[in-house]
């Protein structure tokens, strides 16, 4: 029990020491990609960033899945499950503590972490004082983190970029350590550096040795080619714990202590994944494209639907059967639901 804020503490049980994380990705970490990533070796997934006026305006529903929906388009803004309740980590994209805290305490139960994303770069966020617009304005971050772990019975880690300059990188870090919070990503990219320049690794070096929470190092897909190179980029950044996007969108088998699957296998899987999940088809078709990349063309591209339209017709009377179908549409919010609004 926290004594100051009378919390149980009894749910901040995840650690991320020695870790092989699935980082935040935009429409591809969403529950298909997670699952996936967890059966293929990842310890901890990450969602996409959320955005907390959003998830704000949505009710959650449990439906073979738990939906938090929207009220306003019936779009579902976030689908988790049981599966990955202790597993999940949910990324908001926020600039103020209230909200951040009101949509934590929202989520609190179905997931097992809450990060603040203060790298995202885009427009959007830099507008919306959100994001990377917070490595400039700290003060609001700790604020923000300091509230989230005060009253939340799951940890809280955020996410940031390096800045240019090495000192006020670490300064930084230690800022935000002493907010409480269980661990630090960090990737090794500034603001204004675009996937194609390297990764400062030794930054993330430094950032490790100086600080005593688990550093999560960042930025090293175009070093991961295979497992083995995970390795490799733990000793070179000097952090036990490692998350991948790019290398996981790419293949998410990057993850398998086996070693690569073929791609074919991998988008198999995904597939089934997304329909056991009912996930929106064009989701699934984005996912997919990325997976795909250059062979969108290719033969193995164009293959219909990977042989798994006796998948498909077996799911859709197993779903008609329990009352699943639809799941992704819009329905009115039952009055049992609406004690569970945002606001
Ligand atoms: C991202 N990234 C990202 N970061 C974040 O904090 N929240 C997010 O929602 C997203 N979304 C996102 C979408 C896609 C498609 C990509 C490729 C990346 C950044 C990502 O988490 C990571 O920091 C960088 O991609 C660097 O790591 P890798 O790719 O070298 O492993």
């Amino acid at each position: 029990m926290n004594e100051k804020t009378g919390i149980s503490m009894e749910r901040k049980r995840l650690n991320y020491e020695n870790k092989l994380i699935l980082a935040p990705m935009v429409r591809i970490g969403t529950l298909p990609m997670r699952l996936l990533a967890l059966d293929y070796g990842a310890d901890i997934v990450y969602t996409e960033e959320l955005i907390d006026w959003k998830l704000l305006r949505s009710f959650r529903r449990e439906n073979g899945t738990v939906d938090y929906i929207d009220k306003t388009d019936g779009t579902v803004t976030f689908r988790t499950c049981l599966r990955e309740r202790d597993k999940v980590v949910l990324q908001i994209g926020t600039c103020d503590a209230t909200r951040a805290l009101k949509v934590a305490k929202m989520v609190e139960q179905d997931v097992a972490g809450i990060d603040l994303n203060m790298g995202c770069p885009k427009l959007f966020s830099l507008v919306g004082k959100m994001g990377a617009a917070l490595l400039k304005e700290p003060e609001i971050a700790v604020n923000i983190l300091k509230t989230l772990v005060d009253n939340l019975s799951i940890p809280v880690t955020c996410k940031i970029r390096v800045l240019p300059d090495l000192d006020k990188t670490l300064e930084l870090c230690e800022l935000l350590q002493s907010t409480g919070i269980s661990a630090i990503a960090v990737h090794g990219r500034t603001v204004n550096e675009r996937p194609q320049h390297m990764n400062h690794n030794e930054v993330l070096r430094k950032v490790s040795e100086q600080l005593s929470i688990p550093v999560i190092a960042n930025g090293g897909s175009k070093e991961i080619q295979k497992y083995s190179d995970i390795s490799k980029f733990k000793e070179i950044t000097g952090c036990n714990s490692v998350m991948l996007a790019r290398a996981a969108e790419w293949n998410c088998s990057i993850f398998s202590k086996e070693g690569l699957l073929p791609m074919e296998d991998v988008i198999k899987s995904y597939l089934k994944y997304a329909v056991d999940c009912d996930n929106p088809p064009s989701n699934t078709k984005y996912c997919i494209q990325n997976i795909l990349r250059d062979q969108q063309e290719s033969t193995l591209g164009r293959n219909d639907l990977w042989d798994l339209s006796d998948y498909c017709r077996l799911k859709k009377k197993e779903f008609g059967e329990k009352g699943l179908l639809g799941r992704s549409q819009v329905s009115p919010m039952r009055e049992d639901e609406k004690q569970n609004e945002g606001q």
